[in-house]
């Protein structure tokens, strides 16, 4: 880290205190910052910039974003090639130390992440509290958090080692714990890992599999799912990793950090909306819906919003969106579901919204989660689990932004300030002097 340069610098000029010049710092690709460090010591004035919009919140060097472009890259690899030629294992790999694995990098972290996938049995007991209805997504935040009590031995984050300890457990811990949870949900009994078996291989297996008979996963349906997780590995700093680096800015404990990204990534606006695309599609119905819905999108008035469209950073069709619709085409070919009622209904809101102005107008095109949940229904996968899968796929991203913050020497506990408002300092009234 550091790798920043100052490429010039910007003038603040105020009437009241003269002008301050701010450092321009420059990185390998994409917008140029202003370093607004000294900004408040200088000029006793914040910036101000909600949903930070407008504000880089930490240097990295694991994913770069070209928003109007339709450009992701992970550790410069475009997600087309990475999807189309790589494997959610050497994914990870690329994440977590920088470079494509060799050969024998990529075989022993395979075998490393295989043999940690196994959780404490005790785990167990944390399901039987839930109800059997209970949303998935708040299994995950309890459950990944309750990881935080066992693994006393990856929790010294000063310790490189350790993090790399918690890091692997995290990665490989999730696909059971998912998998744990969907079983609760219909009351299967819970299938533990197979080492033999592929990471999505092992996940549709302790998803499907049941212990009275032997599992046979499609290889079209394992590389499908192989890709999802490439798709939704990670995403710079989306809501669920500048949680996860904040939580982590404190130097709390890796799972209880991981658990706040679970939660964060829960919301429609973020990764819940891939389930709430499908219930989006299913309350439309019918193609000859489609424009009543595209009219309330547009409706300043109505809080209805097309899901699975419109992006922070996205103003062009996210890439992953394009690999996710070419996937669901192969998964629904491989089921044998040519016609797809919900596909059909997709891809005729996608043609109508981004025909319109007011889509066009506003840089409006499908992201990721819009094509995930149809190929994900398709494969069995109740709507609920849609977002787990997305947080066992993001988890590897959150732990290599986790990891990137904690070793980075600059990096001090994350304290945004705020423009106040409310109500000057005023005396105190006693209640019976009140109303
Ligand atoms: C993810 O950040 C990431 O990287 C996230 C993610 C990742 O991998 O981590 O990519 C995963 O979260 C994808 C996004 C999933 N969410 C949805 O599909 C929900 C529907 N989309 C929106 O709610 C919205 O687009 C957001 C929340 C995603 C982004 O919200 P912004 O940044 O506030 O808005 P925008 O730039 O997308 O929208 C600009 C305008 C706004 O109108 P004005 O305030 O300018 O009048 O377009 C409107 C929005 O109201 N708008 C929509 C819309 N999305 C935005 N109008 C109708 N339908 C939509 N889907």
């Amino acid at each position: 880290m550091g790798d920043a340069s100052t490429t010039g610098s910007v003038k603040i000029t105020d009437g009241n205190k003269g002008s301050t010049d701010l450092p321009l710092l420059g990185g390998t690709v994409g917008p140029n910052v202003i370093d607004v460090r000294k900004l408040y010591g200088e000029t006793g004035y914040f910036t101000f910039d909600p949903g930070f919009t407008a504000t880089a919140s930490c240097e990295s060097q694991i994913t770069y974003i070209d928003g109007d472009e339709g450009v992701l890259l992970h550790r410069g690899y475009s997600i087309d090639h990475l999807a189309e030629h790589s494997d959610f294992m050497e994914v990870c790999y690329l994440l977590l130390f920088g470079e494509l694995p060799t050969v024998d990098e990529k075989e022993s972290f395979v075998k490393t992440v295989t043999y940690h996938t196994m959780v404490h049995e005790q785990m167990v007991n944390f399901y039987r509290g839930f109800r059997r209805d209970a949303h998935p997504m708040a299994i995950m935040v309890g459950v990944v958090g309750a990881l935080s009590a066992f693994y006393h031995d990856s929790t010294d984050i000063n310790d490189p080692h350790q993090r790399m300890v918690a890091s692997y457990r995290l990665i490989a811990k999730m696909p059971t714990i998912a998998a744990m949870a969907y079983k609760y949900s219909v009351g299967q009994p819970f299938m533990y890992p197979d080492n033999k078996s592929s990471y999505a291989g092992n996940f549709m297996r302790m998803v499907y599999g049941v212990p009275a008979e032997e599992y046979e996963l499609s290889p079209t349906i394992e590389r499908a799912m192989d890709r999802i997780f490439i798709l939704h590995a990670d995403h710079e700093q989306n809501a669920s990793t500048s949680t996860v680096r904040l939580a982590g800015s404190s130097g709390a404990n890796p799972f209880a950090c991981i658990a706040a990204g679970i939660a964060c990534l829960w919301g429609p606006a973020h990764g819940g909306a891939n389930e709430a695309v499908l219930k989006m599609l299913e309350e439309i119905g019918s193609v000859d819906r489609v424009g009543e819905y595209i009219k309330r999108a547009k409706d300043p008035q109505d809080s209805f919003r097309v899901m699975g469209f419109g992006h922070r950073v996205y103003k062009n069709y996210d890439p992953r969106a394009r690999v996710m619709q070419m996937t669901c085409h192969e998964v629904l070919n491989e089921l044998g579901v040519e016609d797809d009622p919900l596909l059909e209904l997709a891809m005729k809101l996608e043609k109508i919204a981004l025909e319109d102005e007011y889509f066009v107008e506003k840089k409006l095109y499908p992201n990721v989660d819009f094509y995930s949940g149809i190929v994900l229904r398709a494969i069995g996968f109740p709507p609920e689990m849609f977002t787990v899968l997305f947080a066992l796929a993001r988890t590897v991203g959150w732990v290599a932004q986790w990891n990137e913050m904690i070793a980075d020497p600059s990096q001090k506990i994350g304290r945004p300030r705020q423009l106040y408002t409310g109500p000057a300092e005023r005396p105190y009234v006693p209640i019976e002097k009140r109303g």
